[in-house]
């Protein structure tokens, strides 16, 4: 069966507009806190294919999007190159042993080594694939590799990748080196969540505004078109997402074989369509805190609607939800981008 979702990423026309949200399993459903309960420390939930199973398809029957996103993290494929992952509640992902020299990159595990470690995110695929409905998509994901390499480095979270940044100005050969290896593993990751069974591949580049324009191809965008091409060479059936989270300045810029741009919510979408509407479906780009209002809610989804007219585009957030937000408010985000898209 022809799925909606994935005919709207590659520009079909579609009855309606498919419609999905970044972190759309997670902390705002009470049903995901019963579950990540159960499983103790986050990273069990990931490891845990059944439980990791259960929660993505949570949204699918709770808010009633179009696709379904692997629950997983974009950490775990650090771990699997042999660092050490934690979350810290209340203070986020931490790596007691960061990468800052090369030795710490010789250490780490590459390739298909590093690849064929992650057989829970693949066991989870298949689990989601044998319950998801036959005309709802399944979207995997990896983070880029200069978003991956900003934790990598920095060892956790930061405001300012003061640590990575110093690297790039005063040592670029190893930031190039540690980009490489960790877009080795992404090819052969993702690789292996298509023959999982996803429909759909997203790139979330959620740190992409850390760098200066002028830089962007260079130590990020390259490497995600680098992964795009070999996914795209072997998979072509299958469609890739870009997500640069907050690039406004690199839109004339951007270039690659790929279907969708992921527009954030600080770009304003017809300034994108401008841009990149002939080449690329574009998805986006709500601001999620719009969502704690049904009114914004509406009033956003209409303006989209008004600017895309339902044609080569995917309903989103333009970032992820918050955990605060109602779940009826994320029901009525669902429910608008269908009614005016005519579902
Ligand atoms: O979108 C989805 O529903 C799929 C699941 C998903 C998670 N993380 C689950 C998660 C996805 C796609 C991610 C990707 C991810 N992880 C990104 C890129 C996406 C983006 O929004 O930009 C990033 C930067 C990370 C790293 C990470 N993982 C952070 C910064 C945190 C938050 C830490 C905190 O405690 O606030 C996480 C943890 C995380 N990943 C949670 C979820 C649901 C919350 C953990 C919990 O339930 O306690």
């Amino acid at each position: 069966m022809n799925k909606i979702f994935v005919d709207a990423c590659f520009g079909k026309e579609t009855p309606y507009t498919p419609v999905w949200m970044m972190r759309q399993a997670g902390r705002y459903l009470p049903e995901y806190m019963e579950v990540r309960a159960q499983a103790g420390d986050f990273l069990n939930l990931c490891h845990d294919p059944k439980k990791a199973c259960e929660v993505s398809l949570q949204p699918v029957d709770i808010v009633g999007v179009d696709a379904a996103i692997l629950f997983s993290d974009i950490l775990v494929i650090p771990d699997e190159m042999g660092m050490d992952l934690s979350f810290v509640k209340g203070e986020g992902p931490k790596f007691s042993d960061p990468v800052r020299d090369e030795a710490d990159l010789d250490r780490l595990i590459g390739g298909e080594a590093a690849a064929s470690k992650l057989t829970y995110v693949y066991d989870t695929i298949k689990l989601i694939k044998e319950q998801l409905a036959e005309d709802k998509a399944l979207i995997g994901f990896t983070g880029a590799p200069w978003t991956l390499a900003t934790y990598m480095i920095e060892g956790e979270g930061t405001k300012t990748y003061n640590i990575c940044k110093k690297m790039m100005y005063s040592n670029p050969e190893l930031l190039h080196k540690i980009l490489a290896k960790v877009t080795e593993v992404v090819k052969l990751y993702m690789e292996k969540q298509i023959q999982a069974g996803i429909d759909v591949v997203q790139i979330f580049d959620s740190w992409a505004a850390a760098i200066e324009p002028s830089k962007y191809d260079e130590f990020s965008w390259k490497y995600m078109v680098e992964i795009a091409d070999y996914l795209k060479g072997k998979y072509p059936h299958i469609p890739i997402i870009m997500f640069p989270k907050g690039v406004p300045a690199f839109l004339d810029k951007v270039y690659g074989n790929f279907d969708v741009f992921g527009v954030d919510w600080s770009t304003p979408m017809a300034f994108a369509k401008d841009k990149l509407g002939d080449k690329y479906v574009l998805q986006g780009n709500m601001e999620p805190c719009r969502l704690y209002s049904k009114e914004s809610t509406t009033e956003c989804v209409e303006a989209l609607q008004e600017i895309m007219g339902g044609k080569r585009h995917i309903f989103n957030l333009g970032h992820g939800i918050l955990p605060d937000v109602p779940v009826e408010n994320a029901k009525h985000f669902i429910n608008e981008c269908h009614r005016v898209s005519g579902k």
